[in-house]
């Protein structure tokens, strides 16, 4: 049994994610985690919400919520609709949990004792009024470039120019409007990855096995230009992780936090010691997932997540637990995804394009979308999702394919056998050639699977339903019963095993149908085919089963339009 460290990217606090982020992280990593578990091997699979930084604060006082008060329910909003989506986390914790606090205090701590934390004099806004340093989106002013009299300290919402916050014309608080600012002296911490970028460079040297989009984006941000630059890792916010090195105050850093993007992926770990509590175990519990001398070496640690976080766990990330010079389990495998569209153009968190998760589970159950998503993952390039090829996948692969099968099956079966297995007949070539097919096509799917291949994990798990179809279409067992009843009954016994079979093998991608087939077939035995053969004979003569109700219903034109009309806009 090997044991399975998974990871997705943790999402952002503020708001509902949408179809696009879903399909980027967290659904593959829980395809894969199912997988696994489903090869009866151990895993741990961890997410949690990414709850610090500008965008929390902002989303916040925009709620009108006290912050740690927002996150809180934000939390429990995001924790519903992943359930809502089936994804089967072991954990769902958050970046603001006590574990994380100390986790990251403690790294920064032994990166600055070795010598990889610089501290840096720099000069920023002041504001008077809010009696704080402004962080460059929380000041305001007129556009240098092109005069439009929002634009933010970091860039120019109308004319994209990036912008320093000293560029702004009558620059002012976004959070009091004041013009009361000042240019003030303040320290910050810098991580010298710049140090590590011989070591980082050989590690992903040695990543011989990783997607090219991976490898890919790692290298550019090694060897370009300037090379792997320090990177700030503290800001002046309230709400944070306070910058301490280990338990001791750092001095001069009072009232400074933790730079997001350096607890985030720090949560990863935390997010296991959260998982222990919350489950009543010690730390040895989840060391043994993250320490390579206290069992991690065992481990095989994969993530998930979108292209554009990619330099953060190649570089950042690594660095951070490399330079620490303990023993923290490094990743294994970053499995990194491109980007899905909308409808001839982008999603958008900002502008509330899109099918955001909520709104998606309001129209249909998880399995339809799941199927979808996940079929037209974006790995190799870019997809798009539209209405018309998202109708069209539902109503051919699940319902006419998937569902027209099991349907067919349990209803003759049970208007000619009734609801049990039948017991007669003997199994001839045309299923013996059936099952060698099957063979060749389950060990091609376990092999996409293993290797994160999913589009082409569910194209074969497709042409695996698909084979079943052939099978009945040719056997026509309606046919056959006028003439040859027990060779009827045999053609049936072994579609129903297939029944069972096609819910094993689903249940990563659609497992609530899976359940409902396996429940239908009235077994508790999911084991994983290895044996081809002897999976299909898993439910023997005389075995009763249900009919279950419809698997998948088909999307109507009507309802096409009415969504496509309802998300064409942009959400409030
Ligand atoms: O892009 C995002 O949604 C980030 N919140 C991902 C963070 S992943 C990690 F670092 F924890
Ligand atoms: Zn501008």
């Amino acid at each position: 049994m090997a044991r399975h460290l998974i990871t997705s990217a943790i999402p952002y606090i503020n708001g509902i994610k949408h179809l696009g982020n879903l399909v980027g992280s967290q659904l593959p990593a829980d395809l894969f985690a199912r997988f696994q578990r489903a090869r009866g091997h151990e895993v741990l699979f961890l997410c949690s919400t990414d709850e610090h930084g500008t965008p929390a604060e902002l989303a916040a006082a925009k709620a009108g919520e006290p912050v740690a008060d927002y996150c809180a329910r934000m939390h429990k909003v995001q924790a519903e609709i992943a359930k809502g989506f089936r994804l089967s986390f072991d954990h769902f914790g958050r970046s603001s949990s006590p574990q994380n606090h100390k986790l990251t205090q403690h790294l920064a701590g032994k990166l600055y004792e070795a010598g990889l934390i610089e501290e840096v004099t720099e000069k920023q806004v002041y504001s008077n009024a809010d009696k704080r340093f402004l962080p460059d989106r929380y000041i305001e002013g007129t556009c240098p470039n092109c005069g439009y009299d929002k634009a933010r300290g970091d860039q120019c919402e109308n004319c994209t120019k990036q912008l320093d916050p000293t560029d702004l014309l009558e620059p002012r608080s976004a959070i009091s409007g004041s013009t009361d600012l000042e240019v003030r002296e303040t320290k910050h911490l810098f991580l010298r990855q710049s140090q590590m970028r011989d070591t980082l460079n050989a590690w992903i040297d040695s990543k011989t096995d990783w997607p090219v989009l991976t490898t890919s984006i790692a290298r550019k941000w090694l060897n370009d230009g300037d090379g792997l630059q320090d990177r700030g890792i503290t800001r002046d916010l309230d709400w944070g992780i306070p910058v301490k090195r280990g338990d001791e105050d750092w001095p001069g850093m009072e009232g400074k936090v933790f730079y997001v993007w350096f607890d985030a992926p720090i949560e990863y770990i935390a997010c296991a010691a959260e998982w222990a509590e919350a489950n009543g175990l010690d730390s040895d519990a989840w060391e043994r997932w993250w320490r390579t001398e206290r069992g991690a070496e065992d481990v095989r640690y994969t993530q998930f997540m979108g292209k554009d976080n990619v330099p953060f766990h190649t570089l950042s990330f690594p660095a951070t637990l490399m330079g620490s010079g303990e023993d923290w389990k490094l990743v294994d495998y970053i499995k990194s995804f491109n980007y899905l569209n909308y409808d001839g153009g982008q999603f958008s968190t900002s502008q509330g394009r899109g099918v955001f998760m909520d709104q998606a589970l309001d129209i249909l159950p998880a399995d339809y979308w799941r199927w979808w998503l996940l079929s037209h993952a974006p790995e190799s390039s870019d997809a798009e999702f539209t209405w018309e090829n998202f109708q069209a996948s539902v109503n051919k692969d699940l319902a006419d394919v998937l569902g027209n099968f099991v349907s067919r099956v349990t209803k003759f079966c049970r208007s000619k056998f009734g609801e049990v297995v039948p017991d007669a007949g003997e199994m001839g070539a045309r299923e013996t050639a059936l099952i060698d097919r099957l063979t060749t096509r389950i060990r091609a799917y376990e092999r996409h699977m293993e290797a994160m291949e999913v589009r082409k994990s569910a194209q074969e798990l497709r042409a695996i339903w698909v084979e079943g179809n052939e099978y009945l279409q040719e056997a026509a067992p309606w046919a056959t019963f006028k003439e040859d009843p027990e060779t009827a009954a045999m053609q049936i016994r072994l579609a129903l095993n297939l029944i069972r079979l096609y819910a094993v093998l689903s249940s990563p991608f659609i497992p609530d149908a899976a359940k409902t087939m396996q429940a239908a077939m009235q077994t508790s035995d999911d084991s994983w085919p290895d044996d081809v053969p002897t999976a299909l004979t898993s439910l023997p003569p005389g075995h009763a089963f249900t009919v279950p109700e419809v698997l998948f219903a088909k999307i109507t034109d009507d309802q096409r339009e009415e969504w496509q009309a309802r998300f064409s806009g942009t959400r409030d």
